[in-house]
């Protein structure tokens, strides 16, 4: 394989000299991804389109910067997300802000800063907004974001597009807020924003998303609104199972899907907000194996690693593909744990391993996105390491 990352041997080197936990990032792979991103924008899409990268999915400076040589734009979810996308060299217009609960000051900082446009979930956002625009003499520039209702088929906890989620407004909403546009004078319109969940596998809810899109784009012409832009969000999966299968994400299925049901205009400007599929193959959590034990009915792996250190599982039963990196012939089931005072810091139940021993390297595959960045020091433990290859 030509992926460090995926090479039993380069990780064993590393293992022994690195002190564990830590990531492990390799810049390879995720250079590879950035450039087949691009290469299938051009080959698939029919529309100038943007990708802004969801910097909460790994906010890790290294990788930020080859994300950026790579010419694609932020969506941040914080003020301080613009704020450390500026310092990393980020244009303003290069970000989009989203998220349901932006503070008054993160509202005036982002408009001070002339950001591309704010992603807004709520009319009193879009009240609030107004306001302080008009209070600081400036015009801000907006996407509303639909929740279209459409069942991501994808984990209920990483779901967002649906009535029942938090995000995003009903159509019905937008509409009436649309006919009463121009009582929002420090606003600009430019277009509709959806993100319907995340490890989004079944490609065919990108085709029932961008049919409802184009439903909604040709309802608002009707109305006489034209849009510039419109915003798909990300949320397109990565194969957790079989990693090293293939670790570059299926950008080319995305962008096709999409394209092909889309009818709306050809010079509206396309944006997306990929997270997970930009990153999360280009990461690895190495561990090793502090105990094993074996109770009436269930043998356990106690790693250095907990969930702490990646909440993926903890917290939304998120399952990674896990590897005891020695030869054997002996294979048993095992629960994988961590050293966390918690019954839910587990990692994978009844996985088939190696038969472990203490002190062997154990490798945690596809944990780019969502690892380190939820990673905290609960149980007073230090805060796990980064590194990139
Ligand atoms: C508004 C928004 N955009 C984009 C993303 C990125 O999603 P993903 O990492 O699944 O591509 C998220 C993550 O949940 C999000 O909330």
């Amino acid at each position: 394989m030509q992926y460090h990352i995926f090479n039993d041997d380069w990780l064993l080197d590393k293992l022994y000299k690195l002190d564990t936990p830590c990531y492990v990032y390799d810049s390879k792979l995720l250079e590879d991804n950035l450039a087949n991103l691009n290469l299938q924008i051009r080959n698939c899409l029919d529309y100038q389109a943007v990708v802004h990268y969801a910097l909460k999915a790994n906010d890790n400076q290294e990788l930020f910067t080859i994300i950026k040589k790579h010419n694609l734009g932020v969506d941040c979810v914080s003020g301080g997300e613009v704020e450390y996308a500026r310092r990393a060299g980020f244009s303003a217009s290069d970000i989009v802000f989203a998220g349901v609960g932006k503070t008054d000051n993160e509202i005036i900082q982002a408009l001070k800063q002339k950001i591309y446009c704010f992603n807004v979930e709520s009319q009193q956002e879009l009240e609030v907004i107004n306001q302080l625009a008009a209070q600081e003499g400036l015009i801000a520039s907006i996407m509303l974001r639909v929740n279209p209702d459409i069942d991501a088929k994808t984990h209920k906890s990483i779901s967002t597009g649906k009535y029942d989620n938090k995000f995003g407004m009903p159509f019905s909403q937008i509409i009436d807020i649309v006919n009463n546009l121009r009582n929002y004078l420090n606003i600009k319109l430019i277009g509709l924003h959806y993100h319907i969940g995340s490890q989004i596998c079944d490609l065919s809810v990108y085709k029932e998303l961008a049919l409802v899109v184009s439903k909604h784009y040709q309802k608002l012409e009707s109305y006489g609104v034209i849009l510039s832009d419109l915003n798909l969000g990300g949320g397109l999966g990565v194969n957790y199972s079989e990693p090293e299968i293939n670790p570059l994400s299926n950008f080319a299925d995305y962008f096709s899907i999409l394209n092909k049901n889309l009818t709306i205009n050809k010079n509206i400007i396309l944006h997306f907000e990929l997270g997970r599929s930009i990153v999360a193959q280009c990461g690895v959590l190495l561990s090793s194996v502090l105990y094993t034990k074996q109770t009436s009915h269930t043998k356990f792996v106690i790693l250095d690693a907990g969930m702490n250190d990646l909440m993926r599982p903890a917290l939304y039963n998120a399952s990674h593909k896990i590897k005891v990196l020695k030869q054997s012939d002996i294979y048993d089931y095992y629960d994988v744990v961590g050293p966390i005072c918690e019954s839910t810091d587990i990692f994978a139940k009844q996985v088939k391993l190696a038969s472990p021993v203490r002190g062997d390297k154990v490798v945690i595959y596809t944990t780019g996105a969502y690892g380190y960045v939820l990673a905290n020091t609960y149980n007073k433990r230090d805060k796990i390491r980064e590194y990139v290859y």
